[in-house]
């Protein structure tokens, strides 16, 4: 048995024809979310040996499908450097992921959970890969450039995959151990919130050529919010909810996904709204940080 479904056109980051990348189709915005996200995916070794560990009692199926999990999203890393470098030339990766990997520490790879138990951790799985898919299909359809556009769109049917796989297991783990709505509700929308966590935002801190010299976590997660929550538009959360809904609890009604979408769009509105706010009044001409 096979979680993860091959993709459709399998591919790999040298694929993309990165010579007709049009650097001025991309804006400051679109270029500093790609170059933190790039730092993020690139750190794809260090999930892999925690989910490794989390899921080590859980036989073959579930170690070969976690390294051509870790593979795929170290491909993502690959491809959105490649991209960042050639849309954006001043992008230092090498020193940026330096000091993002000093910087932020990843979860232990002690065979633990964070989130409790193994059915806990692959409802948080099955999240964050929903809301990557949904996060490259948004950046997709604000990016102009069309190698930048074959590139996200690429991400977003990977995500969407990982997510088929990640909930495939949870069906698996929870026909033996089930998990109770309470629980799935809990981690699930705790995940949701941590979204605003050190993971993206000492990334998106390290790569913000106007951000100032001491990290502040609330900060920068207004300039980033400020600069990505605009571009959301409901059918972007629609399509988050339908895959979130069934996680969360169990259901695939259409009117329980559409209701859900209202809520994150309003969320996401408010927040950007304010982020927007308060990054205006927080961001005079500052020193360069490195
Ligand atoms: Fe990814
Ligand atoms: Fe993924």
């Amino acid at each position: 048995m096979s979680f993860l479904k091959p993709a459709a056109r399998p591919w790999r980051a040298t694929d993309f024809n990165y010579s007709r990348v049009m650097p001025r189709q991309f804006d400051a915005d679109l270029l500093y979310i790609l170059r933190a996200t790039a730092l993020v995916e690139s750190r794809a070794d260090q999930y892999g040996d925690y989910l490794r560990a989390v899921f080590a009692t859980r036989g073959a199926a579930w170690r070969e499908a976690i390294d051509r999990w870790n593979h795929e999203e170290a491909e993502h890393g690959r491809a959105l450097r490649r991209l960042c470098e050639t849309a954006d030339a001043p992008f230092a990766f090498d020193r940026h992921m330096g000091a993002y990997l000093n910087g932020v520490a990843y979860h232990a790879c002690d065979g633990r959970s964070v989130r409790g138990s193994i059915a806990g951790e692959l409802v948080a799985r099955c999240i964050v890969e929903a809301l990557a898919s949904t996060f490259y299909r948004v950046l997709r359809d604000s990016c102009h450039d069309e190698t930048g556009r074959a590139v996200l769109h690429t991400l977003a049917l990977d995500e969407a995959r990982h997510y088929g796989m990640f909930n495939a297991m949870l069906q698996a783990e929870t026909a033996q151990l089930p998990l109770s709505r309470w629980r799935r509700m809990r981690v699930g929308l705790g995940r949701m919130l941590e979204l605003s966590d050190d993971q993206i935002m000492f990334a998106a801190w390290l790569v913000d050529a106007d951000a100032p010299p001491r990290y502040r976590r609330s900060r920068t997660a207004r300039s980033y919010q400020a600069a990505l929550y605009r571009h959301y538009h409901f059918e972007h959360l629609h399509f988050a909810a339908r895959l979130i809904c069934p996680v969360l609890f169990g259901s695939r009604s259409r009117a329980l996904s559409r209701v859900f979408a209202a809520g994150l769009w309003l969320g996401l509105r408010l927040r950007g709204g304010l982020s927007r706010l308060g990054s205006l009044s927080s961001r005079p001409a500052q020193p360069q940080h490195c």
